[in-house]
């Protein structure tokens, strides 16, 4: 092969490479933190939905939390209801509930909390 060759070949891959990738690169410096979903929260919900009703306030292994974000407090401890309060407990847990960070994603628990505020 000749060296011309071998620079033009060069040349094309450079310029091939620069234009694969550019788009990618971009689109992930602009891509935004997404906010949550609450469709795919709700599948991911399935969850807990053996401890805790969605559609009740009613008490099962958890209370009910139908209605959670439109009340004041939080249904079993009775603190101030917020998306920080209800992240940290799907993330830590405790009396009885077991915690979810290791399970679900930040993305994952911001789906839930979007769902959660849905009900
Ligand atoms: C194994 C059963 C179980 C599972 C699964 C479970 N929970 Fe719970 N959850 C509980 C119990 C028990 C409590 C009551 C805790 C207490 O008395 O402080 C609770 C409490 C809560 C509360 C109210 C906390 C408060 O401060 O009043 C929320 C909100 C909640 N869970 C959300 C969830 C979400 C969202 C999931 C799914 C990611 C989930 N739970 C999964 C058993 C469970």
């Amino acid at each position: 092969m000749s060296s011309k060759k071998i620079i033009a070949i060069s040349f094309l891959c450079a310029a091939f490479g620069f234009v694969a990738f550019a788009p990618n690169g971009s689109a992930a410096q602009t891509k935004k933190p997404a906010a949550g979903d609450a469709s795919r929260g709700k599948e991911l919900f399935s969850t807990c939905s053996q401890c805790h009703s969605a559609t009740t306030k009613d008490a099962g292994v958890g209370p009910g939390l139908k209605g959670l974000f439109k009340g004041k407090k939080m249904p079993a401890t009775n603190r101030p209801v917020s998306t920080a309060v209800v992240t940290s407990q799907i993330k830590k847990g405790g009396n009885g509930m077991p915690g979810f960070a290791s399970k679900y994603s930040a993305q994952d628990i911001s789906d839930l909390v979007a769902y959660l505020k849905t009900l």
